[in-house]
Formats: C-alpha cells, structure tokens, sequence
C-alpha cells in the first residue's frame, strides 16, 4: 500500500499537525511504501519572502525528522524538486472543471482571512491532487479539513481515467477519528492562520504564556464541567495516559476540576513528550548540509517514480508525438 502525504512550510508546525497529519504518518513507516514531502510550491500561496520560505522549507524537513520520520524508510523529499509535478498540474488543470475548484471552502476561507485571490491559491486543489497521482498513492492521511482536496484529487483521476483510459489510482483519505480537529486556544481548528496554536517545537516561558492562554469558562471549581466541550480537556487527553485522562475525566463530571492546575500538568506533559524532539531538531538545524542532502536524496528517488506515471500520462493525452 502506498501512503503518501505533504505538509506546509509555511510557519511553525503545531501540535494540531502532529496529531493530524505527522504522528499518523510517521506510524505508517514500518508498514507501507511511504511518501512524505514538504509542500513548498503550495506555501507560495501564501509566503512571498525567499528566506522565509527558504528557512522554513529546512525547519519542516528538520520538524519531520526530529519527530521520529527515518529516510531510510520512506521517501522524503521537497516538492519543488520534483518539477513533473508541474506538467501534471497542468494536464489535470485541462479537466478540472471549475465549479468543481469554486466549491472548494479552503479558497473562500483563506481569502476571507485576507490572503490575496490569486490564480494559485485557487488552483490549489489541482496542484494537490498532482502530488497525490503523480506518485500513485492509496491512502493520504490528513487531517479533516483537507477531506475536500481529497475529493478533488479523487474526482480528477477518475475523469482522466474515463477520458484517457485506466491511469491513476483513486486515492483514499485517512482521517484519524480522535484527532481529526485538534481544538486551539480558543477553541476553534488549531491553525497557524488562526494564530491560536502551540508550536511543537516552543519551550520555556513562551510554552508556558500559551498553555495558560488556553480559553476556559468560568465554571467554579467545584461545579460540575461537560469535559466534551472544553478545549484543555480536550488537548490534556492528547498527551495523558489514559488512566490519568480519567480521572480527570471524573473531576470535570463530578466536580472539582482546577483549570489551572490542570493547565500546568498538561505543561509538564507537553515538555516531556516533546524533549527528544528538540534536541534533534537543534542537532539538524546546526548541520543544515546534511539536511539538504537528505532531501537530495529524497527527491532523487521521488523522481524516479514521478517520472514513470507522467510518461503514461504524456503518451495518454497525446503529448508523445
Ligand atoms: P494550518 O491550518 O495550521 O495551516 P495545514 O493546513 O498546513 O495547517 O495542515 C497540515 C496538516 O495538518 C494537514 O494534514 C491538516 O489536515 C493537519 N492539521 C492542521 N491543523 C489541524 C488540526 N487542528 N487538527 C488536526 N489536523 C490538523
Ligand atoms: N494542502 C495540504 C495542507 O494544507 C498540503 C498538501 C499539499 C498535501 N499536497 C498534498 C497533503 C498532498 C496531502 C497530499 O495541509
């Protein structure tokens, strides 16, 4: 089975992308033919600065590694390094019609967030679901507000399969059920758009100003609290043991559950879970040469398979002459 996914170096990573996206991917390692990359083509959407895109495409692929990805287990690469992406974009940009790519919610919400409307951003989904054919995926996990970009990417290859003949494979999502929308501080999708999130990779006094931002209500303590409805129970359970989210469970439901103290607990936790992870990715960033070899290499193997689907596909549509 191959499982492929990408991500976005267009900010720090957070803990909602670890859950949804990176930890998922990451167990899928040991079991699947595995492709992951650092999607920098689609974060020009939204980045226009060379060294912010530059510095950040490195910090992703340090991110990735650090948190336990192996290269020698799956192909890792950046995607602008595989330029046939590109030609397929275009060739599926021939089929897809455009009420199709209007619908797609993620346009309209990022316009609404003062993004600026331009042809790329709109066409997105088709760059997206190029990444996803091009390497012939089964299974993409993402978090659930990719699940539209999914149905694109599924739409597009089944048009060109009608069209041109049997050439893609139909992806399927993976979204993980109890951590499809992992909540930010105040309680809406953790996202780095939102700036409502917690950096994987923040420490110290910054880490600590977040988690005790996290938006609670105001609830005495001794009343009972709906654990369903709180965004600290519900990023607690993240990272506590079972047994412990349990009993913290109880508290809510009984009566007697401390936000603060449970805020400085859930700080704990996240500094524990997340230690080994830092010092690693320290060790990347002072050796940013190794990095970029890794990803060379990456993108050396990621090509090989890019380059057999889009010869089927130039010879399809008739571009073989
Ligand atoms: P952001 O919304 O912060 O810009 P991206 O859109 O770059 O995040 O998402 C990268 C990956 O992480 C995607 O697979 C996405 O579905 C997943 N993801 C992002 N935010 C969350 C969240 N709050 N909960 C679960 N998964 C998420
Ligand atoms: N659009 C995805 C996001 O914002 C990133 C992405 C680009 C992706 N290409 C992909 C995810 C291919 C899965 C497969 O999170």
């Amino acid at each position: 089975m191959k499982v492929l996914s990408g991500i976005q170096p267009s900010g720090q990573l957070h803990i909602g992308n670890y859950f949804g996206m990176m930890k998922p991917m990451i167990s899928h390692m040991e079991n699947s033919e595995l492709y992951v990359f650092i999607v920098d083509l689609h974060a020009m959407t939204s980045v226009h600065d060379r060294d912010r895109l530059a510095q950040g495409t490195l910090e992703a692929a340090a991110d990735f590694l650090a948190l336990g990805l192996d290269p020698g287990k799956c192909i890792f690469w950046v995607q602008s390094d595989v330029p046939e992406v590109c030609e397929l974009t275009w060739i599926l940009s021939t089929l897809a019609p455009m009420g199709l790519i209007e619908r797609c919610h993620s346009y309209k919400d990022k316009i609404a967030k003062g993004i600026a409307a331009t042809h790329g951003l709109f066409s997105y989904p088709i760059l997206m679901a190029a990444d996803i054919l091009l390497y012939q995926a089964d299974v993409v996990p993402v978090g659930k507000d990719q699940k539209q970009h999914l149905e694109v990417a599924r739409d597009l290859a089944q048009k060109f399969n009608n069209e041109f003949g049997q050439t893609f494979v139909v992806p399927e999502p993976a979204i993980s059920q109890e951590t499809a929308v992992v909540p930010g501080l105040d309680g809406q999708k953790m996202s780095k758009s939102y700036d409502n999130t917690i950096p994987i990779f923040l420490e110290g006094k910054q880490l600590k100003k977040r988690v005790m931002a996290i938006e609670t209500d105001a609830t005495p303590v001794d009343e009972p609290k709906n654990p369903a409805n709180c965004n600290l129970f519900n990023i607690f359970k993240l990272f506590a043991s079972p047994e412990r989210t349990e009993e913290i469970h109880r508290l809510y439901v009984d009566g007697g559950a401390a936000y603060g103290y449970i805020k400085l607990e859930l700080l704990e936790l996240l500094n524990d879970f997340f230690t080994q992870a830092r010092r690693k990715k320290n060790e990347y960033l002072d050796d940013p040469q190794m990095l970029r070899e890794i990803l060379a290499q990456g993108a050396d193997r990621a090509r090989k398979k890019a380059t057999v689907t889009l010869d089927i596909v130039r010879d399809r549509v008739g571009l073989n002459y």
